[in-house]
């Protein structure tokens, strides 16, 4: 008979606002792994917040959520959290209400349960009205429907943060907004801000992204944060790079919802604009851009994703071209998830002389899935079915750390890998990243990146691994 106890999803907040705030945050989730009948599947960002309500004077909030799976009941669950703030040192008994603390735990889901007892109410009675919940909680189940509203957490937050933005001043706001944001709907009014931010003498950093924004993409805006004094981000799904109109058509959209991540992940300014916008007076009575605006990229384009789709990064040095006149960067952030952009940008970059490209770590979901907007349109059998990619490209890996250099036997254990899945492959290939060329390599590789693209159901996936470096971003 099996020994195995049922076991349900369960969604904890953490929160901190006293000594080494993010220490606290890891240390809480690295003993909430060490339980028996608990495993954290996956974990949010950091999100830094001001507090609510309490007495006054108090510092910032770290918050975030993770995503448990637990054999433990809901109560056992919750006396587990409750355990784990006293060994952090906090006292619940005596202590003012909303006072600082240095962890904060609060059971927000437990599998389907419904649940109202004393000190234990489930779903998370005041999880509606909290966007420094909603905020993180976003970023891993964007979708999930929340039971008093009625709406999915991308759209309460969305809700929320609009409400806050219109409350008057003396009014009490329904929840914290982190860091306000500027929000910005046309290229020419961002390009003026951007203009005033270096007339002030301030470093401006840049993300470009076509919203539907995750970890990702808050990574880019995080480091960008980090490394100059403001941090701008645009969103526009840009219909140059699109080969495929219904691709184009289905491409995820939510400015609300992305302009309260990035507000959360410290961005100052978000701009979107239309095409038109972006280049008044160069559309053809068709709608479509003169020929003498599109930007052609280099010898990198050539190849893999520009073989597979024609026009692809024509599309994207045109239109990251035109951003980067619109904002002036000293710095912009791009992910190493869409490997050959970033070198499709480099050469960019390098033939105007600016701005520095930053390249960053690709973030993955628990199961190395890489990060993506188009996640969202994946089933979950489907979500499961694309995991194959990354295993495909660990095996790669494992292969050149065994001291495999052939890119082509590297090439067949990919195909080899991904012939077991039930994905379908468009490409699958060694590549060496320092010397880039349309046709595949042939013979012994000094340096390695495998790239894979496969369709998983209708949603095309692309994913890629340095196999000569530490693989880097996985959370
Ligand atoms: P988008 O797909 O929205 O991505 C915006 C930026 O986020 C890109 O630099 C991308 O590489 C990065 N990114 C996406 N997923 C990531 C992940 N899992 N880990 C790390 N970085 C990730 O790429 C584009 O938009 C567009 O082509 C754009 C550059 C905005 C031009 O339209």
């Amino acid at each position: 008979m099996s020994t195995r106890l049922a076991t349900a999803k369960a969604v904890i907040a953490l929160g901190s606002n006293l000594g080494d705030r993010r220490a606290n945050l890891e240390t809480a989730l690295a003993r909430l792994a060490r339980e028996p009948g608990v495993r954290v599947l996956a974990a949010s960002s950091w999100h830094e917040t001001d507090p609510v309500g309490g007495p006054p004077g108090q510092a910032r909030y770290l918050n975030g959520v993770a995503q448990l799976e637990t054999e433990l009941s809901p109560r056992a669950l919750l006396t587990c959290l409750l355990q784990l703030e006293r060994l952090a040192g906090r006292e619940r008994q005596g202590q003012p209400r909303n006072g600082a603390r240095r962890l904060d735990l609060d059971l927000l889901f437990h599998g389907d349960a419904r649940l109202s007892e004393p000190g234990l109410e489930l779903p998370h009675p005041r999880l509606e009205d909290r966007s420094f919940v909603l905020e993180p909680l976003c970023e891993l189940e964007p979708e999930r429907v929340l039971g008093r509203s009625g709406l999915c957490v991308r759209a309460q937050l969305s809700k929320l943060t609009s409400s806050a933005s219109q409350t008057q001043a003396g009014t009490p706001a329904p929840a914290a907004v982190s860091t306000p944001i500027v929000r910005l709907d046309s290229p020419a009014a961002a390009a003026q801000w951007c203009r005033d931010a270096r007339a002030a003498g301030r470093s401006v950093g840049f993300v470009p992204t076509m919203g539907a924004l995750h970890v990702g993409h808050l990574e880019l805006v995080r480091r960008s944060a980090r490394e100059n004094d403001l941090t701008v981000a645009s969103v526009f799904v840009n219909p140059l790079q699109f080969n495929d109109p219904r691709d184009f058509a289905r491409y995820p959209r939510d400015f609300d919802g992305d302009t309260a991540l990035l507000s959360g992940a410290g961005a100052s300014m978000v701009f979107t604009g239309t095409l038109e916008q972006f280049f008044p007076g160069g559309l053809t009575p068709e709608g479509r851009l003169a020929e003498a605006l599109w930007l052609e990229p280099g010898p990198s384009a050539e190849g893999l994703e520009g073989k597979h789709r024609p026009g692809h990064f024509r599309g994207v040095a045109t239109i990251v071209g035109r951003l980067f006149d619109t904002v002036e960067p000293q710095r912009a952030y791009f992910g190493q998830k869409d490997f050959q952009q970033s070198l499709v940008v480099k050469d960019l970059a390098r033939s105007r002389g600016r701005p520095e490209i930053v390249v960053c770590p690709t973030s993955r979901e628990v199961s190395g899935l890489a990060r993506s907007s188009r996640n969202q349109l994946l089933s979950a059998p489907e979500r499961e079915r694309a995991a194959a990619l990354f295993a495909a490209l660990c095996e790669a890996r494992d292969a050149w750390l065994a001291g495999e250099r052939g890119a082509e036997a590297l090439d067949r254990l990919l195909a080899a890998s991904l012939a077991e899945s039930e994905v379908e492959v468009e490409y699958a290939e060694v590549r060496d990243p320092e010397r880039w060329s349309a046709t595949s390599c042939s013979g012994p590789l000094l340096r390695a990146v495998a790239l894979v693209a496969a369709r998983v159901g209708t949603t095309r996936l692309i994913d890629n691994l340095r196999l000569d470096e530490p693989i880097g971003g996985v959370r």
